[in-house]
């Protein structure tokens, strides 16, 4: 079966306790389920990773091109400073969804910068978890768009 990598950045392992009037008191295992059941929908598999560290995100997304369709991303804070992040989406032919959990231009203006979206098919944010779920069939209409 065909599978996607849901793949979150740095802090995103303290959903649930982290700034909860932000992010609510969703939790990352809360956004695992989901994904799971979303893509289940799709016929689609899903595998999870969660890394505080830039190095492993760039890792997660070299090696998602041999083994998955697609990547939901939510790259944290370094969706805001990382080049690096960058170009290894741009170096993967696979379709990326940048994804936020807040509405990250309703915040500060820090966070209004995204150095991925021009690489990523298209950009989800401030939905709470439900984003996830949004991401999942965006990824699986496009697949079916563009076999
Ligand atoms: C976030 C928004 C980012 O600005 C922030 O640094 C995060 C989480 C979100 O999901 O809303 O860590 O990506």
């Amino acid at each position: 079966m065909p599978s996607l990598l849901i793949l979150n950045g740095p802090n995103l392992n303290l959903l649930g306790t982290r700034e909860p009037e932000i992010y609510g008191s969703d939790t990352l295992a809360d956004i695992e389920a989901l994904s799971k059941v979303r893509a289940a929908e799709h016929d689609l598999t899903v595998e999870c990773l969660q890394s505080n560290s830039e190095g492993a995100l760039v890792d997660a997304i070299q090696d998602a091109k041999s083994k998955h369709c697609g990547v939901v991303l939510n790259a944290g804070a370094y969706t805001h400073t990382s080049i690096a992040l960058r170009d290894a989406i741009a170096s993967v032919d696979l379709p990326v969804i940048e994804l936020h959990v807040s509405n990250v231009f309703a915040r500060e203006q820090f966070r209004h910068y995204s150095y991925i979206s021009e690489v990523c098919i298209g950009v989800i944010c401030g939905f709470g978890i439900t984003g996830y779920g949004l991401a999942i069939d965006a990824l699986a209409a496009r697949m079916e768009a563009v076999p």
